[in-house]
């Protein structure tokens, strides 16, 4: 198996050679410390996982009105910064490659986590469903400040300080989450952007402030050691938006011209081209002609199908690498694989974050 398999194989990601085409997605764990700085566990539950061809980080917030949630690390301060240069030299040690995923949360926040108590901000005063999850439990979701037009420059430029403290960080680059209903996805779909400037209205409009952060953050890196993550038909967060494959699409065409390192879906599904997510994924790759990597729920089985029918050109996986920190080996040695706790996925300590056994030596050799 190991032999023919492309998903195994290597990929070269820009000038990023990968070693294979699986990558570890970026998955909230809640466990940073002090000053919203990533935790020394941190550093070996990210090294155990070098095996992966590319690990993107947890979302990590751009600013201090970026967050949504306890114990999320932050990339805005030099700490933070410094909590993260110790994680991409142990990933590189390991001889693995890390991208930052860059993080900015909107209307999804709630007031005892803004900096004096503020309200979150949003494209539009369009409140969410749901509850925060706040130090003091779950609260609802508050009606969001809509951003006045002259602070979006300032917003964007969150993004491009957050990239420039990844390079200093010696990440290998960075991803722009565009998804699962935060700051940029609200943005994009209509059912969060009720705007009446350039930055609403229509696709091409409500694209906009997707690709200034992109461009501003190509302007730090090169396009090519930046991704963007979207989930378009994801109701997640409260989302909605009345026509997913045109608004996808615009994005799509809107990132197509820049050289990107890759676009990422989360598009649960979609391991069955005849589903909708199989469809908005074929109209996505369409439009956008760098790399495409696809997330949600794939096996090995399904995500070397979906390479090998030139579908996608990497898979990405959640749960099963947060609970198989040897993923790409399980999968080389047709292994079983360890499943994973949700009631460890958030908060605490090494419990279902730094103990999920690997392989023994002994079937590995
Ligand atoms: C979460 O903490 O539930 C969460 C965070 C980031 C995501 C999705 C879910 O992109």
């Amino acid at each position: 198996m190991t032999q023919s398999s492309l998903l195994l194989s290597p990929f070269q990601l820009g000038p990023t050679k990968l070693s294979n085409r699986m990558v570890m997605a970026p998955m909230t764990r809640s466990r940073a410390g002090e000053g919203s700085v990533a935790s020394e566990l941190a550093i070996e539950y990210y090294r155990q996982r070098a095996s992966a061809g590319l690990i993107v980080t947890e979302g990590t917030q751009v600013s201090p009105r970026g967050v949504g949630y306890l114990g999320t690390p932050g990339i805005y301060t030099e700490a933070q910064g410094a909590g993260w240069r110790k994680i991409t030299d142990a990933v590189h040690e390991r001889g693995g490659k890390i991208f930052a995923q860059l993080w900015h949360v909107g209307r999804v926040s709630h007031p005892s986590f803004q900096p004096n108590g503020e309200l979150p901000v949003a494209p539009s005063a369009v409140t969410p469903a749901g509850h925060a999850r706040t130090l003091s439990g779950p609260q609802p979701h508050v009606e969001p400040r809509a951003l006045a037009i002259d602070e979006i420059p300032e917003t964007v430029a969150e993004f491009a300080a957050g990239a420039r403290r990844a390079l200093d960080a010696g990440f290998d680059g960075v991803e722009i989450h565009a998804a699962n209903g935060y700051l940029i996805d609200q943005f994009l779909r209509n059912g969060t952007n009720v705007r009446t400037d350039e930055y609403g209205g229509s696709a091409e409009n409500r694209v906009r402030f997707l690709r200034e952060v992109v461009t501003a953050a190509a302007e730090v890196w090169s396009a090519d050691r930046v991704g963007v993550r979207l989930s378009p038909l994801s109701p997640f967060n409260d989302m909605s938006d009345s026509d997913p494959f045109a608004t996808f699409g615009a994005a799509a065409s809107a990132l197509d011209g820049f050289g990107l390192a890759y676009l990422h879906l989360v598009v649960p599904g979609s391991a069955d081209p005849e589903s909708e997510s199989g469809q908005i994924t074929a109209h996505l790759r369409e439009r956008f002609r760098g790399p495409l990597m696809v997330n949600g729920g794939y096996t090995f089985d399904a995500a070397e199908a979906v390479v090998a029918a030139g579908r996608a050109d990497l898979v990405s996986f959640g749960s099963s690498f947060l609970a198989n920190p040897d993923l790409p080996d399980r999968f080389a040695q047709g292994s079983p694989l360890n499943a994973p706790n949700p009631a460890t996925f958030y908060g605490g300590g090494a419990e279902g974050y730094t103990d999920y056994p690997a392989l023994a030596a002994a079937v590995l050799a």
